[in-house]
């Protein structure tokens, strides 16, 4: 018998309607439209409402997938919910999505790999599937990055916004949709991009709610410095895992924090910059949804064909970094 493949079903997204200009956050703090859009790329992001949740702009997501994979919700065994932002601390946002859906059959947790989430996610999704342990896996990447965010902080919150994408796959004898992936971390950068107040380190208390520590902080240059190298080199090893060229990639989509660090890392990966797919002006950074949300958008202007070969590259707070080429197969 053949060693059980992957097959990619379909994917979907979701984006609040809320959507929030460079020329709002000037009102809010001091910057300009023009050193936003200097600096990052970015002229927009969506927020969401007071009312939602980040188990709903998942469930938007997913429903969208799982409409277009036309399964049985009850076919799915396995949830994945990529998130640094979930509904709570505890339980999973995966079980939270599990029970809107109704998707009984499943079981359901939380991954936390921040930007890198998502393709940290595909990992374990292929590596369930091959394993026979689970035959369909629903994989969400989402943030509502909006709500651990200080809106007072000029140097973080031009940068973020709130979004989710979803990817379903399911066992196959005929399909290796996921050709390859490629995962790093380096834990000796922890502080470099990270919430230091809520857990175990520092638990919250009224000084560290005063102090805004439960808020994103991070010291953006010298993630700048590591993201621009790791993420050429993932692209690069996941392309090498794949016994594949530059040239054999129809659409490369890398994780959308900031237009600079894309262009730095496509010029030292060598990748051709025609091929490089970019949303970041619309949607900000979204952390573990800004890949899938990505891929989803380009599969849907036809940018990506039946039949051809993506790779997604992310880097995101850990340090974790990661790659991997997909097949695009409906
Ligand atoms: N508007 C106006 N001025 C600002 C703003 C702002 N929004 N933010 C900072 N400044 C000021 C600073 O105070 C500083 O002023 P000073 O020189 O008087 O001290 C000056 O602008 C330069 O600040 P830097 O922080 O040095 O600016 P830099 O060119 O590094 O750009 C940025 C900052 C955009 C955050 C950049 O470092 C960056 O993109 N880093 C990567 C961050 C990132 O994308 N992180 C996410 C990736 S990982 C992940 O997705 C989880």
């Amino acid at each position: 018998m053949n060693k059980t493949g992957v097959k990619i079903l379909s994917t979907g997204s979701y984006l609040p309607e809320k959507v929030l200009t460079n020329f709002d956050l000037e009102k809010m703090v001091e910057t300009t439209d023009d050193w936003i859009t200097t600096r990052t790329g970015i002229k927009e992001r969506r927020i969401v409402d007071d009312k939602q949740t980040t188990c709903d702009l998942a469930y938007n997501a997913s429903k969208q997938a799982i409409d277009k994979a036309g399964i049985e919700i009850a076919d799915i065994d396995l949830i994945i919910v990529a998130t640094v932002s979930p509904n709570a601390p505890m339980p999973a946002t995966a079980c939270y999505l599990q029970e809107k859906l109704k998707a009984t059959n499943a079981a359901a947790f939380d991954i936390s790999a921040a930007c890198s989430g998502f393709i940290y996610g595909i990992s374990i999704a292929k590596a369930f599937i091959e394993s026979g342990m689970y035959k369909t896996v629903l994989l969400v990447g989402v943030e509502v990055l909006s709500k651990i965010t200080d809106w007072s902080d000029r140097s973080t919150c031009i940068l973020f916004g709130d979004g989710a994408g979803a990817m379903i796959f399911q066992a196959s004898q005929e399909n290796n949709d996921i050709v390859s992936t490629y995962l790093g971390s380096d834990g000796k950068y922890t502080e470099l991009l990270n919430i230091p107040a809520g857990g175990s380190v520092m638990p919250t208390t009224k000084e560290t709610a005063e102090q805004k520590l439960h808020y994103i902080k991070m010291a953006g240059k010298e993630v700048f410095k590591e993201a621009v190298p790791k993420m050429a080199y993932a692209a690069t090893k996941a392309l090498e895992l794949a016994n594949l060229k530059m040239e054999d990639i129809s659409l490369y989509v890398p994780h959308q924090a900031n237009l600079r660090i894309i262009d730095a890392m496509v010029k030292k990966a060598g990748i051709d910059k025609d091929k490089v797919y970019i949303n970041v002006q619309k949607y900000g950074n979204m952390s573990s949804a800004t890949t899938i949300v990505a891929l989803d958008e380009a599969i849907k202007e036809n940018k990506v064909k039946k039949g051809d070969l993506v790779e997604l590259v992310a880097f995101g707070a850990g340090l974790t970094w990661g790659a991997c080429v997909l097949k695009i197969n409906f």
